[in-house]
């Protein structure tokens, strides 16, 4: 008797455990890993007495939630802020009003700089400007070594991290003699062995060829999927897009749309006022649907435009044989 009551209490107290550990996850998972409110920021030139040339406010009034976990892309036309957005996550810049955390830690606190930049590391547009070891292993291994890991961790999270982008084969190469797409997977691997949260790629594949382009995106959900790293992506290329979770879009230094792709998508023309393109599949979709034919809005994959085109036949073909 003693003994059921003993386990039936314990069950209740494990179960309660359970149930407050569930709930204190949950409430981890909710968490934003970064987080913009009323971000503004101007560049301010000055002469060489120190008066102000001109202001260019680059952000304006931005309020950004991204959740941890998540693959997120930001789009807009040139000099619509994305990179000075970037550069707030990065605390390479500090908001002239509002403010930015990552990961809960305030950018404008100095002393959060570091650990900001481990949780958030960034790989940029030109991936020669990110080369400065001649062999794969060290380049990845450099960025663990300057913020002091131990020697045995480094090669065990170089061995990972240049598995994890498919570049392990390439240990030993002279990281300048890769491709493209291979050089900026190395780059990639340089920030995963740092052991990021989040990765911040400021226009990435804009530099590659088509086939460099599908190489970096996939590797980018692969570690989006399998590693929880939450992926801020931006880019250009719409169809580097239609995978994300959510989609954020800028113009003139305003967030202007937010939303998941096939609802930034079904908004074509709005799209174009912004000076963007959509993906070419969405696009004749949309010109079809212009000239008449009942195509839902947002097509996003050519397979979904076929099974679009497949069911107005199956519905003309109903037609025709009344
Ligand atoms: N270092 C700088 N000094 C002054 N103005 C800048 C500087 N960098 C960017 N800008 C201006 O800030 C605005 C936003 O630029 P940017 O963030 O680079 O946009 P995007 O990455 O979307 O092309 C643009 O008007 C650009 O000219
Ligand atoms: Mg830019």
């Amino acid at each position: 008797m003693i003994n059921h009551i003993k386990c039936d209490k314990l069950k209740e107290i494990v179960v309660n455990e359970e149930i407050s550990y569930t709930l204190i996850r949950n409430e981890e998972n909710n968490l934003n890993i970064v987080k913009a409110e009323n971000l503004t920021f101007e560049y301010i030139r000055r002469d060489e007495e120190g008066n102000v040339e001109s202001i260019n406010k680059a952000i304006d009034n931005v309020n950004i939630d991204i959740k941890e976990g998540d693959f997120v892309a930001v789009l807009g036309h040139n000099g619509s802020g994305k990179s000075t957005f970037a550069k707030h996550l990065n605390a390479l810049v500090s908001p002239t009003e509002g403010s930015v955390w990552v990961d809960r830690m305030n950018t404008l606190e100095h002393e959060n700089t570091l650990r900001i930049r481990q949780t958030a590391g960034m790989v940029f547009q030109n991936p020669d400007n990110q080369i400065i070891c001649t062999l794969v292993d060290e380049e990845v291994g450099f960025g663990p070594e300057n913020i002091g890991v131990p020697e045995d961790e480094i090669w065990e999270r170089v061995e990972k991290s240049l598995k994890a982008v498919g570049m392990y084969d390439f240990r030993l190469a002279n990281p300048t003699k890769l491709s493209g797409g291979q050089k900026q997977r190395v780059a990639i691997a340089g920030i995963v062995a740092m052991k990021p949260k989040c990765i911040v790629l400021d226009e990435p594949t804009a530099m590659l060829d088509p086939n460099g382009r599908k190489e970096v995106i996939e590797v980018l959900h692969e570690l989006n999927k399998k590693e929880n790293v939450t992926i801020i992506l931006i880019t250009h290329y719409m169809e580097e897009v239609i995978d994300a979770d959510e989609v954020y879009v800028m113009n003139e230094g305003k967030l202007v749309m937010q939303g998941k792709p096939r609802d930034i998508f079904s908004q074509v023309e709005k799209l174009k006022e912004l000076r963007l393109d959509v993906p070419q599949v969405t696009e004749l979709a949309h010109e079809l649907r212009k000239e008449g034919l009942d195509i839902k809005e947002g097509i996003l994959t050519t397979k979904e435009l076929i099974t679009e085109l497949e069911r107005i036949r199956g519905l003309k073909n109903v037609n025709n044989s009344r």
